[in-house]
């Protein structure tokens, strides 16, 4: 066994306490999908930096508990990025795990879409991940390790109808994030995906509460959408020592929409 395997096997083997004693750091981590994981790392232990233009949601967990800080940063503006991770470093010394989850969705008709929409989606949802992702990972090489998450989607792997920019931007993310695994994996980081189908956020809960939405949980084989907290368990699971060999993967969580 190499001292590297020997070390992952003794960790694993004491039953690691959770994420106790990371630094994270989740874009995106004042609404939705973003704050479920905020929440779970910060109940696994980790010290939690949310990083999101929604400064006040994101104060507003630090304030509750649920978070250990809160930065303003628009994922889009490179300048911004910098500030807010040089302010992460500066005050937790290290980052062990970035997720991003900061995204958003312009839909309508490919024929129609406008090209401010398109350059919106990709600026945000790949763009983003890329700056952030560079930023965070040549501190993660500096310390030897980290882990990367990036919230993807079903989107990625089939065509949505009125999903144009926004099926581009995550089928980019998996290309992406593969070329991180192979060039990082050296360094002791690993770099996945995580593609949910619906999920039912406050967002999803109003915008799918219809016969729209009920037609498409037909066509998933579990009859239903998923939980924020279900995806917050899958990076939980990809943030932990038990995921340490998992590396480029696209860990789907979509009750089986995508197998046909
Ligand atoms: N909700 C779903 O059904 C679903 C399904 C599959 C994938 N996803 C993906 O999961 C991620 C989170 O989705 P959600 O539903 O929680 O979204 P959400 O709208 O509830 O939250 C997105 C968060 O990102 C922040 N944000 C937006 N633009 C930003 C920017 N430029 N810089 C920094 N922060 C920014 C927002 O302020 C917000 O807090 C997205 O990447 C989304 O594409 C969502």
């Amino acid at each position: 066994m190499t001292d590297a395997t020997a070390t992952v096997s003794t960790s694993l083997n004491a039953g690691s306490p959770g994420l106790a004693g990371r630094v994270a750091i989740v874009t995106g981590g004042a609404s939705g999908i973003g704050e479920a994981i905020v929440g779970a790392f910060t109940a696994q232990g980790a010290q939690v930096a949310i990083l999101d233009l929604a400064v006040e949601a994101a104060e507003g967990k630090v304030a509750a508990g649920q978070a250990a800080a809160a930065m303003a940063c628009d994922v889009s503006d490179p300048d911004s990025i910098t500030s807010a991770v040089a302010a992460v470093v500066a005050r937790f010394g290290r980052i062990d795990i970035l997720v991003n989850s900061a995204g958003l969705a312009r839909l309508g008709a490919a024929e129609e879409v406008e090209l401010s929409d398109w350059d919106l989606t990709l600026t945000v949802n790949l763009r983003g991940a890329f700056l952030i992702s560079q930023q965070v990972g040549r501190q993660m090489i500096t310390q030897g390790g980290g882990r990367i998450i990036s919230l993807a989607s079903q989107a990625a792997t089939v065509a949505l109808e009125g999903h144009l920019a926004y099926c581009a931007s995550k089928s980019g993310l998996l290309g992406m994030t593969r070329v991180l695994a192979l060039e990082w994996g050296r360094h002791g980081i690993t770099a996945n995906t995580i593609s949910p189908t619906v999920v039912l956020t406050a967002l999803g809960r109003e915008f799918w509460n219809n016969p729209k939405g009920e037609a498409l949980k037909e066509q998933i084989p579990t009859g239903r959408f998923a939980l924020p907290e279900e995806i917050a368990a899958a990076a939980v699971f990809l943030a932990g020592d038990g995921a340490g060999m998992i590396n480029g993967a696209d860990l789907v969580v979509d009750g089986g929409y995508t197998i046909r």
